[in-house]
Formats: C-alpha cells, structure tokens, sequence
C-alpha cells in the first residue's frame, strides 16, 4: 500500500507550525516558529499579539512545510489541524487556514485534540531524507508505544494521566485541581525573576541548586491520581519572602532584585524537586493498578531533565522518550495523531469546523470531530 502523508497545522497557542508525517511514524518535515521572543518581554503569552504573529507566519510556515518534505499539494493525502483547545483567536488561524486548504486543493480535513496530539509525538520512530531532521535522527525512540499506554501529560494547559486503551479510546485517570505544572513552572520563574517561559530556566538553574534547601509542601489530593500545583506556588513566594526578611504582603514583583543567585537556584531546585516527586508518585500508582504496556510522557515538561532522570530511575519499566523539540508544541504530533484519525474515518466537515477553546480530553473528543 501506497504511504500515506499528513499534513499538521497547529497554532494553538504561541507556535505557528507545519509538518508532514508519513503513516504517523516517519516524519518528513518539521516547522515551528517560535513567538517566545515577542512575548518575552510581557513575561507570558499576549492573546491578541500571539493571534496577529500566527496570521503573519502561517502561510510561510505551511509552504516550508511542503519544501522540506518535498512534497506538493497533490502528494498530501490529509490535513489534520488543531481545533481545540487553546487560545481563541490563535486556533482561529490555525483552523481558518486548514479549512481553505482542505476545500480549495479538495484534501480531506481531520480535526485533532491539542493535548491528545502532544502524546502522539511519541509515535516518530523515523524521520525522512530532508536536511533539518538531521538532528532529530539519533534522538527518536526505537519503537511506537504499545497499547494499553499510561501517558503523563505534562504541559504549560495541562496535567493529566490517562490509560490509551487503543487509539481514540482512552480514559481520564486524573488531572489537576488548580495550576498546570507548566504553569507552576513559568509561575515560580516569574516571582525567583528567571524569563519566560520558567520551565527551561528552571531546569537549568536547578542543576546549581540545593534541592534541599527549603521544606516545600508537597499537595494531599482525595483523588488518587490528581494533582495540585498552587498551594507549592503560593509555598514558593512566601519562602522567597520570607528569605528576604519581608512578610507576606510584599509584593512579588520586588523579589527578584532582592534575591542572590545562590538563593534563586537554591528555590528552583527545591520546587522542581517537590513538582517532580508529585508527578512520579501519582505515575507509579497508576503504573500499579495498571500496568500498562508503556508510559509515555507529553507536553512541554516531559522535555525536562530532572524529570526524565527521576523516571529512569523509579519507574520499573524504561521509558522512551520523545526528542524535546516534539515535546514542546509543533505540528508534528498533530500530523501523527491525524494519521489514526483519518484511517479511522474521522473526517471533519472544512465548511463549518469550529474551534473549542476550553475542550478538554475526553472520550468524546473523536466523536466530535465527526462531522460528515
Ligand atoms: O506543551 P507546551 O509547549 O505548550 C502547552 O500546550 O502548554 O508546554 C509549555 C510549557 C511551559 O509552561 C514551559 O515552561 C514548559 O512547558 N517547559 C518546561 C521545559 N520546557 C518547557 N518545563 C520544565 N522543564 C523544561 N525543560
Ligand atoms: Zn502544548
């Protein structure tokens, strides 16, 4: 049988991006442009400036796509695109784009769950002949993932464990209560005064640092694979606070130019210590009543160091990973996960595909998209 390629469109948030993926496993492109720069200087994601940055770069973006993957129109047999979830106006580009492709060049369009894509990132064992993916070559995992799969879902939206039982079947096993852990992350970075986005920055100062050096709660969750990220965030200011000899009405926005640097990695390490442990904790309960064949991680803090290390070391089944640059957000993922989509009939109608904003990962997410 003849390959199938996908073209993915993802610009969900602050990353316009495009990549081709043969039969959700080899990748023959891979295109992101980053608007970590532009929104660097606000200290997080602007909405609107994210919104008018991806209607600049889409089409750039798409096109290159194509060139790297040597690949005409002709040659793409679906376009899958982010619909949900995500920022309002940035899905909007995103989808707007991948629905006039679809109609003016007749492809059939997939709609794909953004987090559900993030897992899917995992699936790339091989990458094409294109230059760019040179780098990726030496850092894909040897084999796809078997079902039944425990993925930690780690992003910046996001924290959840879920078991895939088979593509497009899969069951909610628990999430956050409150903040993402990306989100504590980039949180933490901002009140220590480290830039956006924290999770890098954090996991690299954190080397430095004392992991030990401050006693932070770690959150007690009735649900027994839930997790909590704010009372650890609000535990970080007040120490930060409290080292600097102020009490808790002092604002955050001061504490950065009062910290030294011994202190400042010395906090990083610490809560990266106590994010980490809760992550694992909750993955190796589940990992028990479970066992799934594999566990994979996804979502922009499965690019982090010390979480990978920890995992390799508690978990007692190996783990492979994702190259980081699939961790965080790209098209790719969304072009893999669009491939299972497509062979299992998921069409999405191009003329009146809306965007989900706030949908979050459920059973239903294929049925919605199942519109013709
Ligand atoms: O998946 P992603 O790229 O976008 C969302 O869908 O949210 O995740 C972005 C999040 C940000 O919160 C960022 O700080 C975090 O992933 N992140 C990291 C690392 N790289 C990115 N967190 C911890 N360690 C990292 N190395
Ligand atoms: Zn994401």
């Amino acid at each position: 049988m003849l390959a199938m390629k996908i073209l993915g469109i993802e610009s969900s948030c602050d990353e316009t991006a495009a990549a081709v993926v043969e039969d959700g496993y080899r990748l023959l492109s891979n295109v992101v442009h980053s608007q970590i720069d532009i929104h660097s200087q606000y200290g997080g994601v602007v909405p609107e400036v994210a919104a008018r940055s991806h209607i600049e770069m889409i089409n750039p973006v798409i096109a290159k796509a194509l060139e790297d993957a040597a690949c005409g129109w002709d040659d793409i047999d679906a376009i899958a695109v982010t619909y949900a979830p995500g920022l309002v106006g940035s899905l909007l580009v995103g989808t707007l784009a991948a629905r006039t492709l679809a109609v003016a060049k007749q492809i059939p369009l997939v709609a794909v769950h953004h987090v559900e894509g993030h897992v899917y990132a995992n699936f790339i064992t091989e990458v094409g002949d294109s230059p760019t993916l040179e780098a990726l070559r030496s850092q894909l995992p040897s084999t796809t993932p078997r079902f039944p799969i425990l993925a930690l879902i780690v992003s910046g939206g996001h924290t959840q464990l879920v078991l895939f039982k088979n593509h497009g079947d899969y069951e909610l096993l628990g999430q956050t209560q409150d903040d993402a852990v990306g989100e504590a992350y980039d949180k933490v970075a901002k009140i220590i005064g480290l830039p956006y986005p924290g999770g890098p920055a954090i996991d690299q100062i954190s080397v430095s640092g004392d992991s030990m050096a401050y006693d932070l709660p770690k959150a007690k969750l009735q649900g027994q694979f839930d997790f909590s990220f704010s009372g650890l965030k609000t535990a970080v200011l007040r120490t930060a606070q409290k080292i600097v000899d102020k009490d808790y009405t002092f604002p955050s926005h001061h504490l950065p130019e009062l910290l030294n640097d011994k202190q400042r990695a010395d906090i990083a390490a610490s809560f990266q210590r106590v994010a980490i442990e809760s992550l694992i904790d909750k993955t190796l309960v589940a990992y028990d009543e479970y066992f799934p064949s594999s566990v994979v991680i996804a979502g922009g803090v499965a690019a982090n160091q010390e979480l990978r290390r920890q995992l390799r070391v508690r978990l007692p089944i190996a783990i492979e990973y994702a190259p980081m640059k699939l961790c965080t957000d790209n098209a790719t993922m969304i072009a893999a996960l669009g491939f299972y989509m497509f062979k299992a009939g998921k069409i999405a109608n191009p003329y009146n595909l809306e965007v989900v904003p706030s949908l979050s990962m459920t059973k239903t997410t294929w049925a919605l998209t199942d519109q013709v």
